[in-house]
């Protein structure tokens, strides 16, 4: 067939989630969907909330001249600045619409980052388990993936970060809270980061990035608050969307955030702008940038997915699960009872219809993921099936 090769690399490397899904489909179909219990996909169930259908049937009601045509490709300057007067308010920095290029999306985001920054050969530093899709992301750009394990809590170790930045070590592409494990970063851990990466750059005389994906950095749990690394580190390129803060994932809006004070701020946005033009996407969502403007500061009720997060890490511990509880996002993470992470993936679905993601896709085995951003209803109705696999693999009576 004519499919290059790099693209039949990188459908083999994301190949099972989407394995889990039509397998899922197909089970569907044979048992009916409601005896499917489906928790293999973050696609958020919860509705948009109110401000945003608000803005909707504003925009419709009161257009203006132009509203669906083209406009500058980093995107509408008012929208920019709305974006730039929220992250000054998370971060305390005098972020503006100059340091702000609205993209598609977070994967949109970070594929005209590392576009922007990386010449063929240069690598970019990945903590595993990781999202499936960075090393296609990185590979798109003729970048070099370099994937470091974690500590037992999924924490950056930061003698092997440290020992792993080389002469061509271009980004560090972290993922806070994370996906799939749910942990955050501390502001302390980001402040060590930062400091490792300065003593490299002057090391080598580079730059090193932090590229920030951070789409769940309003999903968080317990009171705990966003360190952003802009906060830590000078060249940092935050790379987020409102998927999962506004329920709109379908939408593909997001965008991009500079730090004002990064080495050649002006050719990085520069270039930025000319990497959203020539990957496609020409400017973000006309119409999506208009109706986020005036909401940034919303967000979708956590209180709901804290109470999925509460529910299902109550239960999974109940019968005796190793499981670290999510500080955000909407991802779980156990430890499988047995070392073959797929197998007893492949067990819950067929024995217990109940479907996952076995780790091996996040890049470590022995560990499986599931989902909470769906209907309580259905997390109740996937217990009894984890429960049955517990008693199997001798983790309870
Ligand atoms: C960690 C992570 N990064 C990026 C994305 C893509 O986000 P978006 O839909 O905004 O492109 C996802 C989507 O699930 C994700 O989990």
């Amino acid at each position: 067939m004519s499919v290059s090769e790099r693209v039949k690399k990188g459908m083999e490397v994301g190949s099972w989630i989407r394995r889990m899904f039509e397998e899922g489909i197909a089970m569907k179909k044979k048992f009916g969907p409601k005896n499917v219990y489906d928790l293999s996909l973050g696609n958020p169930v919860m509705e948009p909330p109110p401000e945003f259908k608000r803005e909707i049937k504003r925009l419709a009601d009161h257009p203006f001249k132009g509203m669906h045509g083209y406009m500058e490709n980093a995107g509408y300057p008012e929208t920019r600045a709305a974006v730039g007067a929220q992250l000054s308010k998370e971060t305390g920095l005098k972020i503006t619409e100059k340091d702000v290029i609205m993209a598609v999306g977070a994967a949109g985001a970070i594929n005209v980052a590392l576009k922007t920054i990386l010449d063929p050969g240069d690598e970019v530093i990945v903590f595993i388990p990781w999202f499936v899709d960075y090393f296609n992301y990185i590979e798109n750009h003729d970048g070099v993936v370099k994937p470091l394990p974690t500590d037992e809590n999924f924490m950056p170790r930061l003698d092997v970060l440290e020992a792993n930045i080389g002469p061509r070590t271009k980004a560090l592409l972290i993922d806070s809270p994370n996906n799939p494990t749910g942990v955050l970063y501390s502001a302390e851990l980001l402040k060590k980061i930062g400091e490792i990466l300065r003593k490299k750059e002057a090391e080598y005389g580079t730059e090193i990035f932090i590229v920030s994906d951070e789409p769940y950095k309003k999903i968080l749990y317990d009171g705990l608050e966003y360190p952003s690394p802009l906060n830590f580190h000078r060249h940092s390129i935050v790379c987020t969307s409102h998927s999962k803060d506004l329920s709109i994932a379908g939408e593909r809006i997001g965008y991009i955030a500079l730090h004002p004070d990064c080495t050649h701020h002006d050719d990085m946005i520069k270039g930025m702008v000319f990497c959203t033009r020539v990957l496609g996407f020409i400017n973000a969502p006309a119409f999506l940038q208009n109706v986020v403007t005036r909401i940034q500061d919303v967000t979708i009720p956590v209180s709901e997915y804290r109470r999925n997060r509460d529910f299902i890490y109550n239960n999974l511990v109940r019968m005796g699960y190793t499981v670290n509880k999510p500080q955000g996002a909407f991802y779980i993470f156990p430890k499988c009872p047995i070392e073959d992470d797929v197998a007893f993936v492949h067990d819950l679905q067929n024995e217990h219809h109940v479907l996952t993601v076995p780790g091996v896709a996040f890049g470590i085995h022995g560990y499986f993921r599931l989902v909470y951003c769906v209907e309580h209803e259905l997390l109740e109705k996937c217990m009894p099936g984890l429960e049955q696999m517990a008693k199997k693999h001798g983790l309870m009576k």
